[in-house]
């Protein structure tokens, strides 16, 4: 059965949500879902915009046609040739051979790497093209590395649609839900919006930041991602959010507490510091076990807070594993701008706060308090007030 939405007089969400996948890129769990977003108008001429993961084809198909009816494809925009997006290309033609093909030249190069050869259907466009399709007259915006160097957002002059490829996209399967305003979006999806796009985009900011400031020169009035719900109220919110993601500005003074801890010691430690922050006052605290928690939310969260306190036990002489893999995947997402502290333990040889901080300091704009503490196998009541001046070094540096 066709499940389809209207977005508007003439266009129509023709994706797909998939439930069954648990790891989204086969990295990041998806306990929501995920929906791949295509869109279809249907103007003198019928225009797809992108189509979706090979896992959802026989669905994304059968919308299509439920939507086109009786008419043919004419046009397919490709903003983005990543195979969640990408992967229905053939079956498209296969069903609609006239189709003709609008990308870059670029995403062409790419789509001849995946092995579709589609020589004389393309129409390579560039930024600042326009193309109209009837009524609608759509202008091609370049937007390199977000989130791959061949997307492009498409911008529907006659009615503010931008179809924006995966920006201000989100974990999460749609549920019949399509627009945010059908949502509790700053309840029920913020989480998976901001674990989306810092795993996924994190790493680009400043092509972010470029994209935004394109974007702000346009009248937009819709925002149809590739992913989650279309914005068609309240886009300064989502786009707030985004500026402070792309800038690594944190949203939130607070404190993220991530420990390593092997039998506890370390555990307790960390919910010891997080109480002294509580009690004096600073009541925005999370902890977190890098052991237990995926690092898809753990980078979440660090994009999110101000503060990150690492406490981490020694092994092998080294960063405990888990908490080194958190820290290279903050590095290899670009992180900066926030203020850690840190708390090692080691029964012999503490090393990992010394590492920590060698770590850190290769980083962009991270501050390191001076403050700290090593802990000898657990920590003990004479380390009380040694645990307090650690809690108003952190609380100082928020203010
Ligand atoms: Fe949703 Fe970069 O693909």
């Amino acid at each position: 059965m066709y499940c389809v939405r209207k977005v508007n007089e003439d266009l129509y969400w023709v994706g797909a949500n998939d439930n069954r996948l648990a790891l989204f890129e086969n990295i990041h769990p998806i306990p929501r879902g995920v929906s791949y977003n295509s869109y279809v108008l249907l103007d003198e001429k019928t225009v797809l915009f992108d189509t979706v993961d090979w896992a959802v084809c026989r669905q994304f198909l059968e919308n299509l046609e439920a939507v086109l009816k009786d008419r043919t494809l004419d046009y397919m925009v490709i903003n983005h040739v990543e195979p969640d997006h990408a992967a229905c290309i053939e079956e498209i033609i296969l069903r609609y051979p006239d189709v003709k093909i609008i990308c870059t030249e670029k995403a062409f190069m790419f789509l001849n790497q995946f092995g579709f050869n589609l020589g004389e259907k393309v129409e390579k466009v560039k930024e600042g093209d326009t193309k109209s399709f009837g009524k609608h007259k759509v202008a091609f915006v370049t937007a390199p590395m977000v989130h791959w160097p061949e997307v492009m957002v498409t911008y529907d002059t006659t009615n503010g649609v931008l179809f924006s490829a995966d920006a201000f996209g989100s974990f999460g399967a749609l549920g019949g839900k399509l627009f945010n305003d059908e949502t509790a979006f700053d309840r029920d999806w913020i989480d998976d919006a901001r674990r989306y796009y810092t795993n996924i985009v994190g790493k680009y900011g400043p092509h972010v930041q470029a994209l935004l400031k394109k974007a702000s020169k346009l009248d937009i009035k819709t925002i149809c991602p590739l992913h989650g719900p279309v914005w068609r109220s309240n886009l300064g919110y989502f786009l707030d959010k985004y500026d402070k993601w792309s800038s690594y500005e944190p949203e939130e003074k607070g404190v993220m507490i991530v420990y390593a801890s092997m039998y506890g010691n370390t555990e307790s430690a960390a919910n010891s510091l997080a109480a002294e922050l509580v009690e004096k006052g600073m009541k925005n605290v999370v902890v977190y076990d890098v052991s237990k928690t995926h690092v898809s939310y753990l980078i979440s969260e660090t994009f999110k807070y101000s503060h990150v306190v690492l406490a981490c036990v020694t092994y092998n002489l080294k960063i405990y594993p888990p908490m080194l893999d958190y820290l290279e995947h903050m590095k290899a997402l670009n992180l900066q701008k926030r203020t850690f502290a840190i708390i090692e333990n080691g029964s012999w040889a503490p090393q990992s706060g010394k590492l920590i901080r060698k770590f850190l300091d290769g980083m962009k704009e991270m501050t390191v308090l001076d403050k700290d503490m090593s802990l000898s196998s657990s920590m003990k009541k004479e380390e009380l007030d040694l645990m307090e001046e650690l809690a108003d070094s952190i609380i100082q540096s928020i203010k």
